[in-house]
């Protein structure tokens, strides 16, 4: 049984008792519901892929309710110190050396030299993450391959029995995962755009390296992989086809400013062209056309053009994924 914990004072200290005592909850946090567990615990981060059924042990964020407490256990470099005092709390995620004084265990950080962190702009999540006073790894609450959690309810779709609670804090206001620029290399390098975008961090730093859309990283490259650099991920049952200029009779239509006509199922990202309602729209239209155009008989979900800049950097690369062919469960290596 999960227990679905409402967001006040008493579901909150009953999360971060769970969290503590090594279990699983999930949380919202301002870009998608996160799946907890303790960070320092291998047990209970052992349990995170076992829920999501996730083929690999691939690293995982750990989630911090302050800078200060994300670099007790990470290097902070003076790039990292501005882009935290800027972005967070945000959906900005930095891949750094870990600190041979820190706790984050070697199965959150799939055994590599650097560990991924960030401060989740959410205030529930904050406050758990202040109660429990330890790192807490967190991948999207989805099962692997899956379309990511923007709302509590989508997370019990798909994982209610498999973990112990929920914090209900309702959707989720940015909608697509954070973005995450590694900062161990020489060169700071995106890899994966996300809530940030490239422009806003270049701002601050100067440019970065960035992820060439749709390509697969040399497989020869693990571990250091994101999955959000794969190819088949956050993919809804139904298969996707992009840019479309028109609708077929067998399609349903996830729309983006003036729809196409002639849909039987049709989900707006945004009626005015707003590229952060459409992020925040994204994963819940996905479902929602996979579930309505299935039961209308559609074979397809056809998806307009997006515009590529800003935000709509991260929301075409997750509809890249979410359309790209599928591979085998065994090589979908994904969170
Ligand atoms: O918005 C988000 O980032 C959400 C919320 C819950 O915080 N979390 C999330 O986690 O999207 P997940 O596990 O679905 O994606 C984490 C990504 C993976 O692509 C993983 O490979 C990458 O972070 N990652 C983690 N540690 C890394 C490291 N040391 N080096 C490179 N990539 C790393
Ligand atoms: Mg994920």
């Amino acid at each position: 049984m999960t227990d679905r914990l409402l967001p006040d004072a008493e579901g909150l200290s009953r999360a971060a008792d769970l969290l503590r005592a090594g279990r699983l909850v999930a949380f919202g946090t301002e870009t998608v519901y996160g799946l907890g567990a303790d960070a320092t615990d291998p047990m209970a981060v052992a349990r995170i892929f076992e829920a999501k059924n996730r083929p690999h042990f691939n690293p995982l964020i750990s989630h911090f309710a302050s800078a200060d407490a994300a670099f007790r256990h990470v290097v902070e470099t003076p790039q990292a110190r501005l882009l935290a005092d800027r972005f967070w709390p945000g959906p900005l995620t930095l891949v750094l050396p870990r600190r041979a004084d820190g706790a984050i265990c070697d199965l959150t950080a799939a055994g590599l030299q650097t560990a991924a962190v960030r401060v989740p702009a959410q205030d529930m999540a904050l406050a758990l993450l202040r109660a429990v006073n330890r790192p807490v790894a967190a991948p999207s609450a989805n099962p692997s391959g899956g379309v990511s959690p923007s709302d509590a309810d989508h997370v019990m779709d798909g994982l209610n029995g498999r973990i112990d609670a929920i914090l209900d804090t309702g959707p989720c206001a940015v909608g697509v995962e954070s973005t995450i620029l590694d900062l161990s290399g020489d060169t700071p390098r995106l890899l994966r755009p996300g809530g940030v975008t490239a422009e806003e961090i270049e701002a601050v730093i100067g440019s970065v390296i960035r992820p060439v859309p749709g390509t697969q990283p040399d497989p020869a490259d693990a571990p250091i992989i994101a999955p959000g650099m794969l190819t088949s991920h956050y993919a809804p049952g139904l298969p996707v086809r992009l840019d479309a200029r028109s609708v077929e009779p067998d399609e349903a239509l996830l729309a983006f400013g003036e729809p196409l006509p002639g849909a039987k199922v049709m989900w707006n990202l945004s009626e005015s062209g707003r590229l952060d309602e459409a992020a925040s729209r994204l994963f819940a239209g996905l479902r929602y056309l996979d579930r309505e155009g299935t039961r209308m008989g559609c074979q397809r979900i056809a998806v307009q053009p997006v515009p590529g800049e800003g935000l709509g950097l991260a929301i075409r690369d997750r509809l890249g994924r979410a359309a790209a062919p599928r591979p085998a469960l065994q090589e979908r290596d994904v969170a």
